[in-house]
């Protein structure tokens, strides 16, 4: 499919890779890109090859945001029954395979909160996080005021909520909104081997290992472990066990079929 406001490629065949492409306004999140971005998505869900996705910007921004003029003369009707602003914003979630954040540049408000619906994120060193919108008299839209506080705690959520500071990538390692911090110019490099390394193994392992983890973000210690023991279990119905753990035993590599 030809886009306009993304760039899609293919890894090694099974990395699906896609970078946010509006330079001149640092990939500001118009309806449009939010558009594509989720036709991609599913895409390459859908895709029996390729085993984890990669989102990344470019070397300056992630995203610096939802689309500040497209957004600054819509009323409350227009946002609130016509949903212009967040409507197309869910699809990431319902991603089954791994999506990696691969962020170098600015993250700062709906790139920030994008950023955070993947399941990780990879920071370059010239990495800015932030959720800036109280300085346009609104609060984050898409999942900051919830999903912030969940990584980095109340202390460090509010602060940048209320203050709209930005937060580096060490600042944000130390915080645990990242997983890594590498130089610049390893980030994509970086993000395609854990990419491979995730797309190695049995897709229906990748899917049930970030289903359960996503559930712990929704419910209480004892039914996430009793939802984790279950899809364990269930585990032991696919052909990707019987080989994970014979290869094992007989000190071969596994060949994941994905059954
Ligand atoms: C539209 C944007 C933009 C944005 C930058 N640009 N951010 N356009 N929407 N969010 C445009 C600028 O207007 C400018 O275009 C060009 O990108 C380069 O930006 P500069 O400001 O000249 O660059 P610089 O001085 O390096 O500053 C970078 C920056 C700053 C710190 C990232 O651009 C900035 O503060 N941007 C806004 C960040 C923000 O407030 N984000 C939150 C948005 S609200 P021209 O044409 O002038 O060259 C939000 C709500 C989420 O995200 C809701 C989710 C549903």
């Amino acid at each position: 499919m030809a886009y306009e406001t993304i760039e899609v490629r293919v890894e090694a065949e099974k990395v699906g890779v896609i970078t946010l492409n509006r330079p001149k306004a640092l990939n500001a999140l118009n309806d449009q890109l939010m558009t594509e971005l989720g036709q991609a998505l599913k895409a390459f869900d859908a895709d029996e090859a390729i085993g984890c996705i990669i989102l990344t910007g470019s070397e300056k921004a992630f995203a610096a945001g939802a689309d500040i003029p497209a957004m600054a003369k819509y009323s409350f009707v227009d946002a609130y029954k016509g949903d212009y602003i967040t409507r197309n914003w869910e699809t990431l979630r319902s991603i089954r395979k791994p999506v990696i954040a691969a962020v170098a540049g600015y993250a700062l408000g709906g790139g920030c909160e994008l950023a955070m619906m993947c399941d990780f994120i990879i920071a370059a060193d010239n990495a800015k996080f932030g959720q800036p919108e109280i300085k346009l008299g609104v609060i984050p839209g898409a999942g900051g005021t919830q999903r912030l506080p969940r990584a980095v705690g109340k202390a460090k959520a509010m602060d940048m909520a209320l203050t709209g500071r930005m937060m580096d990538a060490q600042e944000a390692e130390r915080a645990s909104l990242v997983s890594r911090v590498v130089p610049l110019d390893r980030l994509m490099e970086e993000a395609l081997g854990a990419a491979l390394t995730i797309a190695g193994y049995s897709q229906i392992a990748n899917m049930a290992a970030k289903e359960s983890v996503n559930r712990a973000f929704e419910s209480g210690l004892s039914d996430g472990v009793m939802f984790e023991r279950r899809l364990f279990h269930s585990l032991f119905a696919t052909q990707d066990q019987k080989e994970g753990m014979d290869a094992f035993v007989n000190k071969r590599s596994a060949q994941f079929s994905n059954q």
